[in-house]
């Protein structure tokens, strides 16, 4: 037990190396209270977000809506070198008595990582993380502040921030998304 224990435990800290990783088991931090798709959906641009390695681009955002067969579309897009990328996944609510906690993906191949709303007022920012525990020794996590527009106020921000604080999260090397000179180089 101890010696297969050995050679997987170096094989995650790669694995996780490059991104977010601390000690313990994911916080549970309290989320957006009645929570309404509905009004949640359409276009989101991320303002800040904690650093993950498959998100380099600039003018990233998102845009939530249903489908034909009632699931969740999210439509993700970036510039990432100079070049205009999409990519299109899947979310769900996976118990009706938390619609804020969502489940999304990106390819059948790969389970549903969370998609929690901790926090939104639908019209201006959103607050939004993502943990999972790593053989209960640790999680890696995601945190990402949205706004409807591309840029927030300062202090929408610093209370975004302080959110994340208070639930034990921590945002200290959350970075600002790029967001400028976007619209200039629009492709949509
Ligand atoms: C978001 O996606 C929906 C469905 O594909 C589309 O109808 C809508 O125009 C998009 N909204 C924006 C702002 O791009």
């Amino acid at each position: 037990m101890k010696a297969r224990f050995a050679l997987v435990l170096p094989l995650l800290l790669t694995m996780i190396s490059a991104q977010i990783a601390h000690w313990g088991g994911c916080p549970d931090p309290p989320v957006q209270p009645k929570f309404n798709l509905q009004k949640y959906l359409g276009k989101w641009y991320e303002i800040a977000k904690l650093p993950a390695q498959f998100e380099k681009g600039q003018c990233i955002e998102a845009n939530y809506s249903i489908r034909d067969d009632g699931s969740i579309k999210v439509f993700n897009s970036e510039i990432l070198k100079g070049e205009f990328r999409t990519i299109e996944g899947t979310a769900v609510v996976q118990d009706l008595k938390e619609p804020a906690k969502m489940g999304i993906t990106f390819s059948y191949l790969i389970p549903y990582t969370p998609y929690w709303v901790l926090s939104t007022d639908y019209e201006q920012s959103a607050v939004v993380y993502s943990c999972t525990d790593i053989v209960s020794l640790f999680h890696v996590d995601f945190a990402w502040i949205l706004g409807r527009t591309r840029s927030l106020p300062a202090d929408t921000v610093l209370r975004a921030k302080d959110l994340f604080t208070n639930n034990n999260i921590d945002v200290s090397k959350m970075i600002l998304t790029h967001q400028q000179g976007c619209d200039v180089d629009s492709r949509l």
